[in-house]
Parts: C-alpha cells; structure tokens; sequence
C-alpha cells in the first residue's frame, strides 16, 4: 500500500478509520462500553483538521484509489499519537510498514526516543518494534475505566 502524507481531503476517512478500528479492532481487548467511551462517534471533520494541524506529520497509508485505509501521527518531540488501521488491513503488515516511515522520520530529525500510550492491540504491535513498556496507566474516559500503556524506544 502506498504511504503519503495526510492531506485535508483525508479528514473523512481518518474519522471512518479511527471509529471503525476502535470497534473492530479494539472490542477483542475492551469492552463494549470502553470502546463507545473510546470512540462514540466518528470525529466531525473541523476537529480531524484542528487535531492533525498540530502535529508534525501524519502519514496515511492509501488504497489502489488514494483512499486512506489507516494512519499514523508524529509530534515534534518523538510522542506517537493516534496510529489507526481499517479493521480489513489490519494484521498485514501495514501497520509496521506506516511505522517504519515515522521511525525514518524520527533518526532524520535526530530523536533520541520515541513514546506512545499503547492499547491493548498497540502493545502487542510495538512489542515486535523494539518498544519497552514503562508502565499501564488506568483513566476514565466518559467515565469510564480504561487502560493502556506507556511505552518507549530509544533509538
Ligand atoms: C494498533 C494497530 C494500528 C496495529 O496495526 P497492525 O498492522 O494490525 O499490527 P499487528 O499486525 O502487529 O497486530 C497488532 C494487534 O492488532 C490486532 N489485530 C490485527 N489485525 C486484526 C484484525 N484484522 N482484526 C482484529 N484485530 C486485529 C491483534 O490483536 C494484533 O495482536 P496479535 O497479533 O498479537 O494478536 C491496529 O491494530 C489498530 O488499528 N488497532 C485499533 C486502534 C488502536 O488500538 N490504535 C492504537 C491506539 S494507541
């Protein structure tokens, strides 16, 4: 699958990719009602644009047809943050293949480290690239209790 860097017209789909992994994806590791706090609804396109505009890249892997079927997010200082699959590519290697580009991106710039608050799913991914778990963090969100956890590479 072809990797890009996101771009406006991709709002949609990073909204449909984010909602459809959560309850595809996430519900073999959360429970119903963790998942709807996770992820209620698909994100209005306007916060996409705000939530990506503050990052310093976002890549999204694309179909035949340009459409992104998942993403995922680096800021400035090495923090992953939202890291997304459509539940049809997931566990194809597209995940590791959106990672290595940010991990590229990541020694270009001269990061000495990379963190991330892992789920469930992501915790088993990142596992297989190097990452070490520092340590589970519990919240609410909605509410509702929630876990996942911190993790870091040093590069
Ligand atoms: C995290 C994620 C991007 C990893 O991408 P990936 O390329 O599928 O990664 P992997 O193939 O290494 O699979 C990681 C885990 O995802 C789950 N998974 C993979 N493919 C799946 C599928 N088709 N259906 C359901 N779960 C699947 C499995 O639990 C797998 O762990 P396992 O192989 O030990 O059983 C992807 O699983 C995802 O979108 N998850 C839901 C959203 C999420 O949790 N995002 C991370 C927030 S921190």
């Amino acid at each position: 699958m072809p990797i890009r860097l996101f771009e406006p017209r991709d709002a949609a789909d990073w909204a449909r990719i984010f909602h459809a992994a959560v309850h595809g994806i996430g519900a073999r590791d959360y429970s119903p009602a963790q998942c709807a706090a996770w992820s209620p609804s698909p994100a209005p396109v306007e916060g996409v644009l705000a939530h990506v505009a503050a990052k310093h890249r976002v890549w999204v892997a694309t179909d035949a047809g340009d459409v992104a079927q998942g993403f995922i997010e680096l800021d400035r200082d090495g923090h992953i943050d939202c890291f997304y699959l459509a539940p049809e590519v997931a566990g194809t290697g597209i995940g590791a293949a959106l990672y290595a580009v940010l991990e590229g991106e990541a020694c270009q710039m001269g990061l000495a480290k990379l963190s991330v608050e892992a789920s469930e799913a992501a915790r088993r991914f990142f596992l297989r690239q190097g990452f070490v778990v520092q340590g589970r963090r519990d919240f609410e969100r909605h509410r509702v209790a929630i876990h996942n956890y911190a993790m870091t590479k040093t590069l």
